[in-house]
């Protein structure tokens, strides 16, 4: 298991505590990263109490109780609650997971939640993501076709389309891209697991006519070969993907076509 913990001598400080819940009996304890860009301050971890007897069973809703009936500023990103649309990603016990999917009971000890590690943080536990959605912009995530357009669909066989799975599911979350230390030092110019994962889910269309144009476009010590297969990306993805082994096939097709 990939587990990210914070160096000894880190800034964050501990924060606010809140008072326990009024009645409860059932309670959870949560440490929560804090930081306003507005307030000036160094960023705090700020401990809450769940009454679990008046909450759901996962770390978003969790989240979601404190945020209405305790601390109405804190910031977070969901939208689907049922692991579909990624936004709710963040560092919970030192892993990368979706708030949403990851049950309380999985956990043991206070409930540790921080943003995605090495991004910029926008406020509490919303990363920054500006750049790794330019970064998938890059890449031309859409058919490429020179053929005439069929006047239905473009098809693919049953075959072809079984080639997709396990590429189509992702959901860009950012969990894997974040563990990945190659793209913690060199997320500039590394496109990074998530990235590489959608790229090789166009080489591989069978509907696609730019096979060539892709590679040529990742063949880059940079922009792919970053991967060094330290593999906390398919260990940290939580759709249970694999990006690194799409990163090898990806360098499998580059090496092949020299052939
Ligand atoms: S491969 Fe998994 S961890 Fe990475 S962005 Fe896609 S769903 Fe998220
Ligand atoms: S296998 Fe590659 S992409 Fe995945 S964590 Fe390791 S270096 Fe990063
Ligand atoms: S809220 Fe959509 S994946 Fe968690």
């Amino acid at each position: 298991m990939v587990q990210l913990t914070l160096p000894k001598n880190s800034k964050i400080k501990a924060g606010k505590v809140w008072p326990k819940p009024e009645g409860a009996t059932h309670v959870r304890e949560f440490r929560i990263y804090r930081w306003d860009p507005e307030d000036g301050r160094n960023p705090r971890l700020d401990t809450f109490f769940v009454d679990l007897d008046d909450c759901g069973p996962m770390v978003l809703d969790a989240l979601l109780w404190i945020k209405n009936k305790i601390d109405p500023t804190l910031a977070l990103r969901r939208s689907c609650r049922e692991g579909i649309c990624g936004s709710c990603a963040m560092n919970i016990d030192g892993m990368n997971t979706l708030a949403c999917t990851k049950g309380m009971d999985e956990i043991s000890g206070p409930i540790k939640v921080y943003p995605l590690p090495h991004m910029n943080v926008v406020k509490d536990l919303v990363p920054d993501l500006t750049h790794f959605y330019a970064q998938h912009k890059s890449i031309e995530p859409w058919l490429h076709t020179s053929s005439p357009t069929p006047e239905t669909e473009w098809l693919q066989s049953h075959d072809d389309r079984q080639k997709l799975d396990g590429l189509y599911e992702c959901i860009l979350c950012a969990c894997c891209s974040t563990s990945c230390p190659s793209y913690w030092w060199n997320g500039d110019r590394y496109l990074g697991p998530a990235i590489l994962l959608q790229a090789y889910r166009w080489l591989i269309d069978s509907r696609d006519e730019a096979t060539g144009e892709r590679l040529d476009n990742l063949e880059d010590p940079f922009r792919l070969y970053r991967c060094h297969t330290i593999m906390n990306c398919t260990q940290t993805c939580p759709k249970g993907l694999n990006p690194a082994k799409a990163i090898a096939e990806i360098k499998k097709m580059l090496v092949e076509r020299q052939i």
